[in-house]
Formats: structure tokens, C-alpha cells, sequence
């Protein structure tokens, strides 16, 4: 327990400052105290880079290594791209994982009441998963790696060590048996997802997930290769507890799955390594609908309630859990009353939202 956390914000670009800066309020709101988070807010994104030419600065680069935690909105802007053609804004993401070692990406995947899913027949609850995606090697491990050869041919290189697959799957048997199981049968289970009949590297990744799954014999396992996946997802979410996969196979089935509970703008998402830990939503900085006031809050508030959850659990502080079920509870009683921005049908603002929200957490227990 400490007396403050120090938490480094980068708000970003596009909605990134529509949705993180009220997030702030809200979380100072939920814990009852405002000082025991100590908020310092860095540049980084890509309109800095368009106003000094440095994306990710040194400084902002040294507070989010020294921080408690890091809060970010979200960054990047369509066209703002380094020489090789890859986006600027992506720069802060993608270094600090890399740097701080973030090789857990935690994707909580639920549907709350009052959302309309898109498929059709699922009640609320009956999707509650999480996707654990690996975040330090695999094929996004490549960035900077890759070639271009004489213009002709371009190579990324997939990467997977007996290291990263072992700590990422050993996160996803702890997460799983922490949780409540699927719902549709109650049963706590994690699935392998790869593509081990084609390609070597995911052949492995199974072999390492079969050995550490010995560890775990109260856990039901099973495999999924990743074309099937996409399909079961949409067909059969409620089978799912916990699924773990490599970088990009995570990127991809976490924005599907994040559309079968209600849109992008719902879902959260925590980067934690031993130390670090870098909360963000899972979407990115929508430029279509930037500066409107309409960008959905929602994901960047359970992102910071998934923040105060992992800071709670490191360091022994109940202050942070109770902040963080507060949260999550005024963000489920705002969906189920319907207060929502137009993404998902609703009517309000980004801030009409906010200011509902911390109403509730003022008004709770
Ligand atoms: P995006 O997630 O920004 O937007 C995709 C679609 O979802 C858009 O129609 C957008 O309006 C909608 N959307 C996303 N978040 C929403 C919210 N909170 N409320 C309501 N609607 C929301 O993905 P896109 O368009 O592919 O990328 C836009 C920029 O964001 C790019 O520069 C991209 O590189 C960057 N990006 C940054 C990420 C990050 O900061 N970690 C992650 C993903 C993309
Ligand atoms: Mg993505």
C-alpha cells in the first residue's frame, strides 16, 4: 500500500483527450480521495510529432517508465507515417511495450445489459471471456526487424521463445482460475488458439502451452486454430473462460470479439508486464468522429478500472479494488439505463456520460 501512485497520462490524439482526460475525475471520484492518484500528464502522439517532429519524447518515455501505471486515451493519425510507411502514432504503444516488457494484453470481453449484441439471441452475460494476447514477440515483435529487399520483397519475421509463450500462458491458466468460468457451462477452461497444423512457430507455442498446462490440472484445456476461432466466436461466444494466442492473432480476434459485445468503444484493455502496466482502450483515435463530443467513454473507463484492479492487487490496497468495482458497477447500471453515446444508439455526449457516471461512484457505498 502506498501513500500515492504515481501515474503517467498520455492522452494522445483524436478522441484519446475526449475520453482520458474525463476518466481522471471519475477515478478520483470512485477512490473517495483526490491526491492518491497523482496524475502527470506527457505529450506523445502524432500531433506532437507534427508540432516538434518527436512522437514519443524522451521525457514522456522516462516518466512512463518510472510511473506506478500509465493512463493513455489513444494515439495516431492516418498519413502521419514514418519514412518505412508505419504509423507514428503507434510509437508510444508499441515502445513502451517493447521497452517496459508489457507481454501480458489482457482483453476483458463481456456483454452488459442494456447493449444490443449483434448476434442474434445472446442475453447479457452470456459472453464473458478474456483474451490473452501476447505482446512482446510474436509477429509484431518483427516492427523494425522486418526487410524490405530491393524493393521487390518485404519479410517480417515471427518470433516465438519458450520464455514468452511459457509467462503468457501461465497468466491465462492464473486468470482462469480466478474467474467465475464460462457461462455456459460454469466450467473454468483455456484455450490454446494457434494455427499448429501450419506454421512451426505456433506448433510451439501448443507444445509450451501443454507443458505448463500440467501445472494446472483443475483446468479444462482444449485448442482452437485461429481461422475456426473467428467462427466460434460469432456462433458459440458463451463456451468461452479464458484464450490465450499469440501478438497478432490477439490483435485480430480482440476487435471481433469486442464487436460481438457492442462496438470497439466498449472494450478495455491492460498491458502489464512485472513492474509496468499501460491501460488503454482497445480502439484507437477515431479520427471520423474526433472533436464531436460523441466518442463512447466506456472502454476507457473499465481500461482504468482494470488499472486500479492490477495496482490494487500488486500492492495490497483494497482503496484502489472498492475504486474499481465502483466503477465497473456505475458503468454497468449506466448501460443498462441506457446511457449511451451515439455508437451504440444512444443520444448523450462523451461528457453527458462522464458526468452520469460520476454522479453514480459519488452516490455508492
Ligand atoms: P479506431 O478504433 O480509431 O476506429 C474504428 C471505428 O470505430 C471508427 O469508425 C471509430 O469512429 C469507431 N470508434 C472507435 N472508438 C470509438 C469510441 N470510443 N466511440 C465511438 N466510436 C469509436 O481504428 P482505426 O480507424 O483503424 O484507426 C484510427 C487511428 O487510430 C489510426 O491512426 C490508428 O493507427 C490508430 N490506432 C491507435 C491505437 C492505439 O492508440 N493503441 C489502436 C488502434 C488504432
Ligand atoms: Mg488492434
Amino acid at each position: 500500500m502506498k501513500d500515492r501512485y504515481e501515474i503517467a497520462v498520455v492522452h494522445g490524439d483524436g478522441i484519446g483527450p475526449e475520453i482520458c482526460r474525463p476518466a481522471l475525475g471519475l477515478v478520483d471520484a470512485a477512490l473517495r480521495q483526490d491526491g492518491l492518484m497523482h496524475w502527470s500528464e506527457y505529450p506523445a502522439g502524432a500531433e506532437h510529432f507534427q508540432a516538434t517532429g518527436d512522437g514519443f519524447p524522451e521525457a514522456t518515455r522516462k516518466a512512463c517508465a518510472a510511473a506506478d501505471a500509465i493512463l493513455h486515451g489513444a494515439a495516431g493519425i492516418p498519413g502521419v507515417v514514418h519514412p518505412d510507411g508505419t504509423e507514428v502514432g503507434l510509437d508510444f504503444t508499441l515502445v513502451n511495450r517493447f521497452t517496459l516488457d508489457l507481454y501480458a494484453n489482457i482483453r476483458p470481453i463481456r456483454l452488459y445489459e442494456g447493449v444490443a449484441c449483434p448476434l442474434a439471441g445472446v442475453k447479457a452475460g452470456e459472453i464473458d471471456y478474456i483474451v490473452v494476447r501476447e505482446n512482446s514477440e510474436g509477429l509484431y515483435a518483427a516492427r523494425g526487424a522486418g526487410s524490405l529487399l530491393r524493393g521487390e520483397m518485404a519479410v517480417d519475421p515471427l518470433v516465438q521463445t519458450r520464455k514468452g509463450i511459457e509467462r503468457i500462458v501461465r497468466k491465462a491458466f492464473e486468470l482462469a482460475q480466478q474467474s467465475k468460468g464460462a457461462p455456459s457451462d460454469g466450467v473454468r477452461r483455456v484455450t490454446c488458439c494457434d494455427k499448429a497444423n501450419v506454421l512451426r512457430s505456433y506448433a510451439f507455442f501448443r507444445q509450451v502451452f501443454d507443458e505448463v498446462a500440467l501445472d494446472y490440472p483443475d483446468i479444462e484445456t482444449e485448442y482452437a486454430i485461429i481461422d475456426a476461432m473467428t467462427m466460434h466466436l460469432v456462433l458459440r461466444p458463451s463456451h468461452y473462460n479464458v484464450i490465450v494466442t499469440e501478438n497478432m492473432f490477439g490483435d485480430i480476434i480482440s476487435d471481433l470479439a469486442a464487436a460481438t459485445i457492442g462496438g470497439l468503444g466498449l472494450a478495455p484493455s491492460a498491458e502489464v508486464g512485472v513492474s509496468n502496466g499501460l491501460f488503454q482502450p482497445s480502439h484507437g483515435s477515431a479520427p471520423d468522429i474526433a472533436g464531436k463530443g460523441v466518442a463512447n467513454p466506456y472502454g476507457m473507463v473499465l481500461s482504468a478500472a482494470e488499472m486500479l484492479d492490477w495496482l490494487g492487487h500488486g500492492n495490497g490496497d483494497d482503496r484502489l479494488l472498492a475504486a474499481a468495482g465502483r466503477i465497473r458497477t456505475a458503468a454497468a447500471e449506466g448501460l443498462a439505463e441506457g446511457h449511451m453515446t451515439p455508437d451504440l444508439k444512444g443520444k448523450l455526449s462523451t461528457g453527458e456520460v462522464m458526468d452520469i457516471l460520476v454522479g453514480k461512484v459519488a452516490g455508492m457505498a
